[in-house]
């Protein structure tokens, strides 16, 4: 594959760490989502507040981009897990692109309580072709060389 594009939404730097990590080994495309309106990284309310945003749905307006993401023939979405779940920012993109029948790989950041998070972002994708699924548990905390190395072995794996 060729047109590689790895789009994701990072609120403190680990999937930033992660895309960057992966975009780079491949010499992919990057896209980052940006909401129009973004929450506090150091605010205490932000755990709750984007949580909440997580579970009811919610899809805020991202800035504008302009990068066509059904121009390429695989995006690679990563995300951190918020409130058990994809974080807010993939849903406003995901209802923005209609991926169906697109190749697709998914991976989430998070600290500890991933588990369900991947079943739901992998149920919103279903029909696509998801080639991969990974999670990073606190990549900018624990051994960052391990956790590339991880990055890069799964994502030459797909392409
Ligand atoms: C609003 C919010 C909700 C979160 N919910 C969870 C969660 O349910 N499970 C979990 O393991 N981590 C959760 N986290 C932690 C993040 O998933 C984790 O720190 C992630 O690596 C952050 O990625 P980022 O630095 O790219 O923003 C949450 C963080 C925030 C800000």
């Amino acid at each position: 594959m060729s047109k590689i594009l790895v789009v994701y939404y990072s609120l403190t730097g680990n999937t930033k760490l992660i895309a960057e990590t992966i975009a780079e080994s491949i010499n992919a495309k990057i896209l980052a989502l940006k909401p129009v309106k973004e929450l506090k990284a150091e605010s205490g309310r932000t755990y709750i507040w984007g949580g909440y945003q997580a579970k009811m749905k919610r899809k805020p307006k991202l800035k504008e981009f302009d990068i066509n993401p059904l121009d390429y023939e695989l995006i690679i979405l990563g995300t951190p897990v918020w409130a058990w779940t994809f974080s807010p920012p993939i849903r406003s993109f995901l209802s923005k692109f209609n991926l169906s029948n697109k190749n697709v790989a998914l991976f989430m950041s998070h600290d500890g309580r991933g588990v369900k998070a991947m079943k739901r972002f992998k149920e919103i994708l279903k029909d696509s072709n998801i080639l991969g699924e990974i999670g990073f548990e606190k990549p900018q905390k624990y051994e960052q060389n391990e956790i590339k190395e991880k990055a890069i072995a799964w994502v030459k794996e797909i392409v």
